[in-house]
């Protein structure tokens, strides 16, 4: 058995990565940055999926005791069309490489044939794979790593077009706990897994846990759509992204996210870890 970890550099793989280490099965990390950008002394290759001729990388990685690739966890591009290059590479894994077993990293609203990752979710039930597809709600994380860092730091400010919605944020640490069981699980899971934190809460309620956490005001600002999509476009991403995460933090506000379950301990066999947790963990990161 050996993992091949797609989006190898970001939150989810390098937290499965750990996992995989620690129970010593075989793995790779791939993305474009490869070996520069993995956490020292995992293995890692260059991958691009808007780039072909990078497909064969990861299967000529020599993995100990002469292992295949069993199984491939699929974190997209951030493209206008993700789907069609995960589809190729999905399709060029199982021709050439006899991969039968994929987990998909998805969102909330993904669905089997609907847009963007569901297209793929779709062609893993079509072609008869074995697969799990991952729908976890927002990150814990957006706010130590992601979208939030830099204005908790920097402003003492959370922005969004979330208003007063609720959400139950999931560590990423949790998403990987439970990735890393139909990736290495004998049984194949072929379901999808909705994954939800352990408590449901606004930003302005993350605002005042950071700030208590942090001795000093953090306060969550909530923009209206348009100027939200031009402060995402400010801090660099793409207009068809900015008007995405928009859209989801709309959806947000209006309730799409005031959702609990139970799905991280059924999966992993322990509850979701809290914000104030991870607050407490990643102080550092926001002096
Ligand atoms: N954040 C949330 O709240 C949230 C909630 C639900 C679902 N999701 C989904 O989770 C996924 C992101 O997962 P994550 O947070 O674990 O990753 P991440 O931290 O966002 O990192 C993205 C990874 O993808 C790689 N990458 C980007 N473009 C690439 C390309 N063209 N070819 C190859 N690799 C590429 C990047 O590495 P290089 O730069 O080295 O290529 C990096 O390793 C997204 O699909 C997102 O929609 C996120």
């Amino acid at each position: 058995m050996a993992i091949l970890l797609t989006g190898g550099t970001g939150k989810t793989s390098v937290r499965i990565a750990r996992l995989l280490q620690d129970a010593k099965i075989p793995f790779v990390l791939a993305s474009r940055r490869g070996e520069a950008a993995a956490p020292s002394g995992m293995p890692a290759v260059k991958f691009d999926w808007l780039d072909s001729s990078t497909f064969a990388t990861p299967f000529q990685h020599e993995f100990p005791g002469d292992e295949g690739v069993s199984a491939i966890y699929l974190v997209a591009p951030e493209a206008a069309d993700p789907a069609s290059p995960m589809i190729a590479f999905v399709d060029y894994a199982v021709k050439e490489h006899g991969v039968n077993r994929f987990v998909l990293m998805a969102g909330s609203s993904a669905e089997p044939g609907g847009r963007l990752l569901g297209q793929v979710w779709q062609h893993l039930n079509d072609i008869g794979v074995e697969y799990c597809v991952l729908r976890p709600t927002w990150f814990m994380e957006n706010f130590s790593e992601g979208i939030h860092c830099a204005t908790v730091r920097d402003e003492g400010k959370i922005y969004t077009a979330c208003g007063d919605g609720k959400i139950s944020f999931v560590s990423a640490s949790d998403i990987a706990a439970v990735a890393f069981r139909p990736l290495t699980d004998e049984k194949p899971h072929n379901t999808d897994y909705r994954v939800l934190g352990p408590e449901l809460l606004t930003h302005d309620e993350i605002a005042a846990k950071l700030s208590s956490h942090l001795g000093r005001e953090i306060t969550h600002v909530n923009l209206i759509g348009e100027q939200r999509i031009q402060r995402l476009m400010r801090v660099g991403l793409p207009k068809h992204y900015a008007k995405f995460i928009t859209s989801l933090e709309v959806s947000a506000g209006n309730g799409d996210e005031n959702k609990m379950n139970d799905a991280v301990e059924r999966v992993t066999g322990r509850p979701p870890r809290t914000f104030d947790a991870l607050a407490q963990q990643c102080k550092a990161v926001w002096e």
